[in-house]
């Protein structure tokens, strides 16, 4: 089976994207399958990388002309972090062209990119909470002070459509608030704030292999920063992560119901991976966001999850590409 590997994208967390591809081409069945290595580039110029040679992909049916042989694939390994691969846009050309993919469909790649309405959905769910928050869709002068009025700090800040904590700050007063804005802003038109939940951060992978949905253990997050930020989450030794997590056999369960749900709930495809935090007093579970692509570097927390089950990547990434054709 001809597989293309479509990696890169259009935002800051291509470099992410780069590093996830390279250790997915590493480990991929290369008995099985014969991998393609697709680079969305930000000028949306699309091309085949292999050999040191660059070959242009057809929009028209997402095929390249290899010596003069036109090649089909037989599905899409989606390694996009962010726009286009992760928030609808290029599984929405798929779906179009009959390509089949690893990761959700379009319409909840597209709501889970939004945190804001990714909330709205899961906050009915059995034991899961969300922090208060508000989604803002223009900047101006005192949203801040409006905005303490009804919220306390300390505040995250987040763009609505981001991920690995780019353009994100935590405030903890007024002047933070606004300086926070203003950076959020700059990376998206639309601007999520949160009211910061104080507990032990946790993230749990969930995947589906002949339409059973199996959920990995937790990965307890312990950054030396003052959040899990881009830093924290790329450059090796700036946080502590344990897999499986610190958590007693009825919060492993309870949690597990909880990801289970949220997959099922947002119609989920592939692998992806759920961030939340265990508030302390309550001993509440608190849904952070959802991502439909998380990273899947060496280090990144899905790949610890898999190892952890005692399964090889080769083995996980051969389960995901087998369930687009289920
Ligand atoms: N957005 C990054 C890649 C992650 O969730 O792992
Ligand atoms: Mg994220």
């Amino acid at each position: 089976k001809k597989i293309a590997l479509v990696m890169g994208g259009y935002t800051g967390e291509s470099v992410v994207s780069l590093k996830s591809a390279a250790v997915v081409a590493q480990h991929l069945d290369k008995e099985r399958y014969e991998v393609f290595p697709i680079h969305v580039y930000q000028d949306s110029c699309y091309h085949l990388e292999a050999n040191g040679n660059k070959t242009p992909v057809d929009f028209n049916d997402f095929s390249v002309t290899l010596v003069g042989k036109r090649v089909k694939f037989d599905g899409v390994f989606n390694i996009i972090h962010g726009s286009p691969g992760e928030d609808g846009k290029l599984v929405g050309y798929f779906d179009m062209l009959g390509i089949p993919y690893t990761t959700c469909d379009a319409l909840t790649s597209s709501i889970t990119m939004n945190k804001a309405y990714t909330k709205k959905i899961v906050e009915g769910i059995a034991d899961l909470h969300v922090a208060k928050s508000a989604q803002l869709f223009e900047n101006k002068a005192g949203l801040a002070e409006e905005l303490l009025d009804e919220l306390s700090l300390p505040i995250f800040v987040k763009p609505n459509n981001g991920g690995s904590s780019i353009g994100m700050s935590k405030a903890k007063s007024a002047e933070e608030l606004t300086m926070a804005l203003d950076l959020a802003f700059k990376e998206d038109d639309q601007v999520m704030v949160e009211e910061f939940v104080s507990g032990r951060e946790f993230s749990i992978g969930i995947y589906k292999s002949n339409g059973k949905i199996t959920v990995l253990p937790s990965t307890e997050i312990i950054s030396s920063k003052e959040f899990f930020d881009f830093e924290a989450k790329y450059k090796p030794g700036v946080s502590e992560e344990i897999t499986p997590g610190r958590l007693d056999e009825r919060d492993v369960e309870k949690v597990r119901k909880i990801a289970e749900k949220v997959y099922q709930t947002l119609n989920c495809k592939g692998a992806v991976r759920m961030d939340y935090f265990l508030e302390m007093q309550t001993g509440d579970f608190y849904f952070i966001e959802i991502n439909t692509v998380p990273g899947q570097t060496e280090t990144s927390l899905i790949s610890q999850q898999v190892k952890a089950v005692g399964m090889t990547l080769k083995d996980f990434y051969t389960e995901l590409i087998e369930e687009m054709w289920h």
